[in-house]
């Protein structure tokens, strides 16, 4: 099921605290920092928080900037994004400001919780999830329901954590702030969990006065037919190298990458790379690695064309190829169509042998764009 785009929003002190212990919110961040958040929150179609940061804080979590709230009414959206509350328990204060301030709200609950905030009288939409909250539920309900696209989380530290350690955050915003806390009660802003084991890939740094803000993307693909937000980046790199390829009237242009469990690269490729005429996207990148390779067994395969199952150019079609790798996670965007060869079945061959593979349609059109001219 399709998810927004979720940017994980934060501020930390060096030594990795949120807030610290006292009844005040500690101030991490200064003028220039607020703004770019408010700018940030100017983009997006909604703000998620924890009922921790409600409790803690009491946040109105608006568009500040007049100009900013203008921009998006001129272009057809509320002043303010969808607020976004979570809580299990549904034992919220109804005057919080949260409920009382910008546009509208929403809460995820429990079965039992959407009883307690229905008795509080909580002024927002109350979304059961059943006896416990699923944080994919939480995120299709949003996608399909509310037309949500993009999330901005600002907190706090319970909900960064489950989002990052289920692979659900496409990116983090962190800002580290010049101070110490020091305070072992004070909240951390990841708690202890299952995280990707690998590097998260560093995109951006800024100097904001005396803060830093740093952008990271988790890598880490998801486990058999679960999908992680790290998924898609991956995928969607096949289709950009798809684009890359030099085109040709015989053959599609498709892009892959082998990504180990942890999130760690481990080779790429395109059609026709190197001057090879017949060379296919996934035997390229996997000729760049050693068989021995015991990553592989773990491993990924991202391609923008669903691995071939017959070729006449060489005598292993893309799909024996991953599954002689030893492969076993196929993400591909778009299945191949009988444009060259009939009935063409890669994801027959792999799933026949024990392979998952995984179709995120959404990333098709992408995967299609070098390969318009082939298409009629
Ligand atoms: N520096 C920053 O950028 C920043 C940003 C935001 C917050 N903060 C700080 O972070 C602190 C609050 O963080 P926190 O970790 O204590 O709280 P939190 O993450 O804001 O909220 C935790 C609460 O959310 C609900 N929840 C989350 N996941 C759930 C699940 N899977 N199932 C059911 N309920 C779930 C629960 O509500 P119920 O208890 O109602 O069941 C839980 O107690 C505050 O001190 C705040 O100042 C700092």
């Amino acid at each position: 099921m399709p998810h927004p785009y979720v940017l994980l929003s934060a501020a930390v002190s060096l030594d990795g605290h949120l807030d610290d212990a006292g009844p005040e919110r500690l101030l991490l961040s200064g003028p220039a920092d607020l703004d770019r958040v408010d700018e940030v929150r100017a983009s997006v179609d909604a703000i998620l928080v924890g009922a921790g940061t409600i409790r803690a804080d009491n946040p109105r979590l608006l568009v500040n900037s007049p100009e900013r709230r203008a921009a998006r009414v001129a272009a057809g959206r509320p002043a303010h994004p969808l607020k976004v509350a979570v809580s299990g328990s549904g034992d919220l204060d109804p005057a919080a400001r949260f409920w009382h301030t910008g546009g509208e709200k929403i809460l995820y609950t429990t079965d039992q919780g959407a009883e307690r905030a229905r008795a509080l009288g909580i002024a927002a939409d109350v979304v059961p999830l059943g006896p416990a909250l699923d944080w994919r539920r939480l995120l299709s309900h949003l996608h399909d329901e509310r037309g949500v696209r993009r999330l901005m989380a600002e907190g706090g530290g319970q909900v960064h954590t489950q989002l990052l350690t289920q692979g659900l955050a496409d990116e983090l915003q962190l800002v580290l702030a010049p101070l110490l806390v020091g305070d072992p009660d004070a909240p951390r802003l990841f708690g202890p969990g299952a995280y990707q084991r690998g590097r998260l890939r560093l995109v951006e740094t800024r100097r904001i006065e005396d803060v830093v803000l740093m952008r990271y993307e988790p890598t880490a693909p998801g486990t058999g037919a679960t999908v992680s937000a790290a998924d898609r980046h991956w995928l969607a790199l096949a289709c950009e190298l798809a684009g890359r390829c030099p085109p040709s009237r015989t053959a599609f242009s498709v892009g892959a990458v082998v990504v180990a469990a942890d999130g760690t690269e481990l080779a790429r490729g395109h059609s026709r790379e190197g001057g090879d005429a017949v060379a296919h996207a996934e035997e390229a990148a996997l000729a760049k690695l050693d068989p021995t390779d015991p990553r592989l067994a773990t491993a990924t395969v991202y391609s923008s064309l669903e691995p071939c199952a017959r070729r006449a150019s060489r005598p292993a079609p893309c799909a024996r190829l991953i599954l002689d790798a030893g492969v076993r996670r196929v993400v591909t965007a778009w299945r191949e169509p009988d444009t060259f060869v009939p009935d063409a079945d890669g994801t027959g061959v792999l799933t026949a042998h024990g392979a998952q593979v995984l179709v995120l349609s959404e990333y098709e059109d992408r995967a299609k764009a070098p390969n318009r001219h082939l298409l009629g």
